[in-house]
């Protein structure tokens, strides 16, 4: 069943809630079926899968196709849709963006930094809020960990709480020190879900192409759990021997179960 952003609150300090990306029906579909409680349509899919150098290129037309998608696959699971870079830039354009990922599926919508007029106009708006704070790639300069100093760590600390208190449900906490996380994680009363913030949050996520094996970067905090790249590369390759030599197609003919030449 799928859950509404209360229900989050029941597993704080009880269980840790496992989350993925997905951008796609088909993943969606897998991830639905294998229990995954909640589904991150995140603006990654504009690096991961679209090819842009950063999610500043991201746009709420490309988030509203992919969240689309994503409700079509997984139709009984919660999903966060991502607020693209510059959509959320004031109260009224971010609500309005958030009306458009809510009608094509989105549960919720999640949006970087602390930015808390914004934040508690949504939540009032009727609008579930996912805060996002530590790296918050939209707007980093690199993609380095932040809060390693103690000036920056109390910056992100004070965020995390400010956030909470505008309003949010859930919080992302993205590259920073695994202290850090479970300082946060301790302090507040919504959720935290880590990527790369250590073990100490009340939940995990994961960049579903990081997971499979898809790209030629991953980061370093992420884990693959197989390699997809190798084996699409692996099927291309034995494509174009068969198809060249001829064995393709009259090498599935016969598991077709069919005369047709
Ligand atoms: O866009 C995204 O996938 C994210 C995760 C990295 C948390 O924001």
């Amino acid at each position: 069943m799928k859950l509404l952003p209360d229900d989050f609150q029941k597993f704080k300090g009880v269980k840790r809630v496992p989350m993925l990306t997905s951008y796609t029906c088909p993943v969606a579909r897998s991830l639905e079926e294998a229990g995954i409680p909640v589904i991150l349509v995140g603006d990654t899919v504009g690096m991961v899968e679209m090819g842009f150098a950063s999610t500043k290129e991201v746009t709420i037309d490309h988030m509203e196709y992919h969240i689309g998608a994503v409700r079509r696959g997984a139709k009984d699971t919660h999903i966060i849709g991502d607020l693209p870079y510059e959509t959320e830039r004031d109260r009224e354009t971010a609500l309005g963006n958030s009306w458009r990922l809510s009608r094509v599926g989105a549960d919720s919508v999640k949006l970087e930094g602390p930015k808390l007029d914004v934040i508690s106009h949504l939540v009032a708006n009727g609008i579930p809020v996912v805060g996002h704070t530590g790296l918050t790639p939209q707007t980093a300069e690199n993609f380095k960990r932040v809060g390693s100093t103690d000036e920056d760590a109390e910056r992100v600390f004070k965020e995390a709480l400010a956030i909470q208190e505008a309003g949010a449900f859930l919080l992302v906490l993205e590259h920073i020190p695994a202290a850090l996380g479970e300082k946060i994680t301790q302090a507040l009363t919504i959720p935290t879900i880590g990527i790369g913030a250590g073990p100490y949050c009340d939940g995990q996520v994961l960049v579903i192409n990081d997971a499979i094996g898809i790209g030629d970067y991953w980061p370093p905090f992420s884990k693959q759990y197989a390699h997809a790249s190798r084996t699409i590369l692996q099927v291309a390759r034995e494509f174009v021997t068969e198809v060249e030599s001829g064995q393709f197609p009259n090498n599935i003919l016969k598991f077709a179960g069919t005369k047709k030449s």
